[in-house]
């Protein structure tokens, strides 16, 4: 039986070592500030301050990435969220949307801080002044409508 143990938990040690091989990339491609959201939009300083300590991480080119992003198996599932992040929506690259694309984010984000829905529930933890207020959340979606409305009369 103790043989059995000590086998198990030398593949264990084999296994955890041997994971660490497999690096996702951690990505931060270069940023064109010209097409940021704080360039395309007028965003005031405490919009700007709750975008960077609640969404930075996972909807920028401005990852910070610590050092427990480079443990796999946590890599893998932390790089994923961070590259669906930028997909869903990369303030980074906000310049790339057309008009239409520009509103639907806007939107978007002031329904998925209604919602609870961001920032994800499984970052708060480790980075708990992301957590949003009310005020916060009304902050946001005062923002992005007064937003919204400016840049459809610009589309006009
Ligand atoms: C830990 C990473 C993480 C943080 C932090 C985070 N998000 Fe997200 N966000 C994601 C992921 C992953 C998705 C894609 C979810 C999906 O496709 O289901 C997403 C999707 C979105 C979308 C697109 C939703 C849609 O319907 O396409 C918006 C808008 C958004 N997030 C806004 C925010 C805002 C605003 C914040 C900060 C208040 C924030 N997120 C913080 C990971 C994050």
């Amino acid at each position: 039986m103790k043989r059995v143990l000590k086998i198990a938990a030398i593949l264990l040690v084999v296994l955890v070592v041997g994971i660490q091989a497999i690096r996702p990339a951690r990505t931060n491609p270069p940023i064109d500030e010209s097409q940021t959201i704080n360039a395309k939009t007028q965003m005031p300083p405490e919009v700007a301050s709750i975008f960077d300590r609640s969404c930075r991480d996972c909807h920028t080119n401005k990852t910070v990435w610590p050092w427990y992003t480079n443990v796999a198996p946590l890599s893998w599932w932390l790089s994923n969220h961070v590259n669906d992040g930028r997909r869903a929506l990369n303030m980074s690259e906000f310049g790339k949307l057309d008009a239409n694309g520009q509103d639907r984010k806007l939107r978007q984000i002031c329904d998925e801080v209604s919602d609870g829905v961001m920032p994800l529930s499984s970052y708060t933890p480790m980075h708990p002044a992301a957590k949003l207020s009310d005020q916060d959340k009304k902050t946001l979606c005062d923002w992005t409508e007064k937003e919204r409305e400016r840049l459809s009369q610009l589309a006009r």
